[in-house]
């Protein structure tokens, strides 16, 4: 389960993590939940399967999708995984029937792993009792906090680098502003960082200052 404010990273995270699987070795189920039903999810599931009609049943649709993992990973040997993003819009009775996808009658090994990535609710969402079967099954958690002012000026060098500029635009006081305005989140500290830099343009500074940023702030959330 991982867990972060809205702009923390989770998305990207999950994808650099993905992103070094080989995938002749591991097959990676990429969802975003939606707030529908669990049918919604099973769909979403199995058209990453490459399965597009399975029909409408539940009964079918799960014994569909653990016939296509359990070839994977008995036929293919391959490892699967689920990973749910935007899990905590999920609706709670989603969760109360997520886990039974996990068990497979033949087998109690546990090879169909499930992350779930989501805003800080989902931990609340998985305290409600129906959802104690998922909950009781998480073993890992990680909560992605923002970064702090000194990596945060590493994150805008890093920035200016990739766009070809070698010198830091920022000073000291702007790292700061950018740094509190955006409470260490990434999305919202490039919204600020990207506004303050067109200010400082039209003010023609080629440096930009806390004031820069403090403009920037006025026009976004
Ligand atoms: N580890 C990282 N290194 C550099 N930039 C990042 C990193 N994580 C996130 N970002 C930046 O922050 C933005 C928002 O991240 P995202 O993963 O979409 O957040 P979340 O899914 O938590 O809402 C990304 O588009 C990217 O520009
Ligand atoms: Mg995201």
């Amino acid at each position: 389960m991982v867990t972060g404010e809205i702009g923390s990273g989770k998305s990207t995270a999950l994808r650099y993590v993905i992103g070094g699987l080989h995938p002749s070795e591991y097959r990676v189920i990429f969802v975003t939940a939606s707030s529908g039903s669990i049918l919604e999810l099973y769909r979403q599931i199995l058209g990453e399967l490459g399965v597009d009609n399975a029909g409408a049943s539940r009964a079918v649709m799960t014994r569909r999708i653990k016939r296509e993992i359990l070839e994977l990973v008995h036929g293919k040997k391959m490892k699967v995984a689920v990973v749910i993003d935007e899990a905590s819009l999920l609706r709670l009775e989603v969760f109360a029937e997520l886990h039974t996808l996990t068990q497979f009658e033949q087998d109690s090994k546990p090879f169909l792993p499930i992350v779930l990535a989501g805003q800080a609710n989902l931990v609340d969402n998985l305290r409600y009792r129906n959802c104690l079967p998922m909950a009781s099954r998480v073993v890992a958690r990680c909560h992605l906090k923002g970064i702090d002012q000194k990596t945060m000026e590493e994150y805008l060098r890093h920035h200016l680098a990739i766009a070809g500029v070698n010198r830091m635009l920022f000073d000291e006081a702007a790292v700061t502003a950018i740094h509190q305005g955006s409470g260490g989140l990434f999305r919202k500290a490039n919204h600020l960082a990207r506004g303050s830099i067109i200010a400082a343009a039209r003010s023609e500074s080629t440096l930009v200052t806390a004031d820069h940023v403090r403009l920037a702030n006025t026009e976004i959330f």
